[in-house]
């Protein structure tokens, strides 16, 4: 039988391996790896190309309710498009309810807003603010075994944080039905003593927000988290890792047999709160949640990925636009770095950032680049084996690299909704020339083919806890 598509030539890179292979593609799956396979009806020469697994990035927001007139610069469309341009073939938004609005119905809602308009498949975490009998007893357990096997708890953020009670009893729920936990873990009390205090002293500058969130937040929340999972006896994911202290209480717990997992972001690897020490406003590009931290720290992190003790690097794409008083501009913002919403894009430049500073300097090699980027988060999400691998039976979704590409990130090349990149002049040598959809090539040499929007959402099987 012939193939739709040959992919000729390109180093294939799995997580557990790496060599020139040609991809033979047939309904939208990889039907066979070898060499000089037979003619496809579609032939995509990638002599001198790299094929690793189409990126998939866990943690993005998109359309996400942010409070009172703020909006998020991305629907699904913008959002998707982005992800494309930058490698990626699947990513998992979190749901969150609007006021009023259970669970499932924000659910509904997402399903409606993705739906005819994605161009890479999705999948929805869910996100648990409300710990009522409706969520806990029967949203929740309902939205999980429909494959939405995953859920995030925050421990900061007024109306989002949960108190240590509510975390466990979301813990129990996550347990029963073989969910995994994701958490955000900062310490809300001592976030809102340290503001407090920074505004009396008339410290209200965006730099503020990196002050006002400093290691310790982080390190005794995820040291909190790391204790209350294991006293509800669940696995569970610390998102978002910015320091080497936070690290530390991920490994000392994983000395004890602690099931954790540890994802960390391309903001804390290059940026620092030096860049929200900006003159004006400048600063708020940069305003994410935990704060970007210092060379000493980056290179902390850097060694966790060398290392293995991140399993994940996502990007927290969480757009906002800078000049927009729906966005970073919002009402009192420039009062008060409290008031400027969090969050950074980043979907379309984790993989060339990652690339270029992991594997192009040497730090980690292709097939840790694999599971970072795709293998391990598909297997942590309940997405394996149909996704995050370049293997026969699993989706044809593949991103082609040209290793040798260089160029310098500027907003104007990208195709997020948000009106600024904090990496703008930032320099990469490696980036996807083409990303291949369940086969169909959705991105070529930087622009969407103008395909229909293929991409569909996935529902998830259950998690792989054992990476
Ligand atoms: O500042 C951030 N990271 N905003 C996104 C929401 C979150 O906490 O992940
Ligand atoms: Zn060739
Ligand atoms: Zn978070
Ligand atoms: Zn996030």
């Amino acid at each position: 039988m012939t193939f739709d598509t040959v992919i000729r030539g390109a180093r294939v890179v799995t997580a557990a391996d790496t060599g020139v292979a040609d991809v033979g593609i047939r309904d939208g799956q990889i039907a066979a790896l070898g060499m000089q396979l037979p003619a496809g009806r579609e032939e995509i020469d990638a002599h001198g190309l790299i094929a690793l697994p189409g990126g998939v990035d866990s943690h993005v927001h998109i359309a996400q309710p942010s409070g009172e007139g703020i909006e998020m610069a991305d629907d699904f469309a913008s959002a998707t498009a982005s992800a494309a341009c930058g490698g990626n073939t699947t990513v998992l938004p979190f749901c969150l309810p609007k006021p009023g609005m259970s669970l499932r119905e924000a659910v509904q809602d997402y399903h409606a807003q993705a739906k005819d308009q994605c161009h890479t498949d999705v999948s929805f975490h869910l996100i648990v603010k409300d710990v009522d009998p409706q969520t806990l007893g029967q949203d929740l357990p309902a939205l999980i075994e429909a494959g939405h096997s995953s859920l995030k708890v925050f421990m900061t953020y007024k109306g989002l944080a949960l108190s240590d009670r509510q975390i466990l009893d979301v813990f129990e729920v996550a347990k029963r039905h073989d969910a995994l936990v994701m958490v955000h873990a900062e310490n809300e009390d001592a976030i809102e003593y340290l503001r407090d205090r920074a505004e009396a002293q008339g410290n209200t500058a965006p730099l503020y927000h990196a002050r006002t969130r400093p290691l310790a937040v982080e390190r005794e929340a995820t040291h909190r988290a790391i204790a209350l999972a294991e006293i509800a006896g669940v696995p569970l994911t610390i998102v978002h890792v910015s320091n080497g202290e936070s690290m530390e209480e991920i490994r000392h717990a994983r000395a004890r047999g602690s099931l954790v997992f540890a994802e960390t972001c391309p903001q804390y690897i290059t940026l620092s709160a030096a860049d929200l020490d900006q003159a004006g406003f400048e600063g708020a590009k940069y305003v994410c949640s935990p704060p970007p931290r210092d060379t000493t720290e980056q290179a902390r992190i850097w060694a966790g990925l060398e290392q293995g003790v991140f399993d994940l690097f996502s990007s927290d794409h969480c757009p906002f636009r800078f000049a927009d008083s729906a966005g970073k501009d919002a009402p009192g913002a420039r009062a008060s770095f409290r008031n400027i919403p969090n969050g950074i894009p980043g979907v379309e430049t984790r993989l060339p950032i990652l690339f270029s500073e992991g594997v192009v300097k040497g730090r980690i090699s292709l097939q840790r680049f694999a599971a970072l980027s795709a293998t391990n988060h598909a297997r942590l999400y309940g997405l394996a084996p149909r996704k995050g691998s370049i293997a026969v039976g699993a989706d044809a979704d593949i991103a082609l690299w040209d290793p040798t590409l260089r160029r310098t990130i500027r907003q104007a090349d990208l195709h997020h909704g948000s009106d600024y990149t904090p990496w703008e002049g930032f320099e990469v040598t490696g980036w996807p020339v083409r990303t291949l959809l369940r086969g169909v090539s959705v991105m070529i040499d930087g622009a969407l083919t103008g395909t229909r929007a293929g991409g569909t959402h996935i529902a998830r099987g259950k998690p792989e806890i054992r990476l």
